[in-house]
């Protein structure tokens, strides 16, 4: 069976996508999920820059190097590529829809959408914060890539 491709996104693929992308990996790899991952941002602003040391030092924390993670943009051609987009906040939801040829096969979806009791929650845009706001978006991140990984199986 082909393995699933799910593409998480934010606005600057420097903060939240990248945790996303690192916790869904890890939650996959745990019990031998076959997936393909990415992630995106709808801006430019960071293209080709690794994630931000907040987010480096918050995966390093939870036991995983992020830092070869490289920043890219959404595109049009990513609604083909993966089988799931997944925005992090209302405003990229918004912002990936400006982007979606409509021809696509990717279902989209607000993260914390998938997890029970979460619906309807944004996950926080750390960027302006401290350490703590990275560490909300790992928890975040991980009960979303655990229940991902429980839809899949
Ligand atoms: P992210 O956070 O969307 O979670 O990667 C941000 C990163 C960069 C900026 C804003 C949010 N920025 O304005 O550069």
């Amino acid at each position: 069976m082909p393995s699933t491709k799910v593409l998480f996104v934010c606005l600057g693929n420097i903060c939240r996508s990248p945790l996303a992308e690192a916790a869904f990996r890890k939650a996959a790899g745990e019990c031998g999920l076959e997936v393909e991952v990415d992630s995106a941002g709808t801006a430019d602003y960071h293209v080709g820059e690794p994630p931000d040391p907040r987010s480096v030092d918050e995966a390093r924390q939870q036991g995983i190097d992020i830092s070869g993670y490289r920043g890219r943009q959404l595109h049009a051609d990513d609604f083909h590529e993966f089988d799931f987009i997944i925005g992090m906040d209302r405003s990229n939801m918004a912002n990936i829809a400006r982007v979606d040829p409509g021809d696509g096969r990717a279902r989209v979806a607000m993260l914390l959408d998938i997890v029970p009791g979460q619906e309807g929650r944004e996950v926080a845009d750390p960027y302006y914060g401290g350490a703590e706001g990275f560490a909300r978006t790992w928890a975040d991140v991980t009960a979303a890539a655990e229940a991902l990984v429980d839809r899949f199986r």
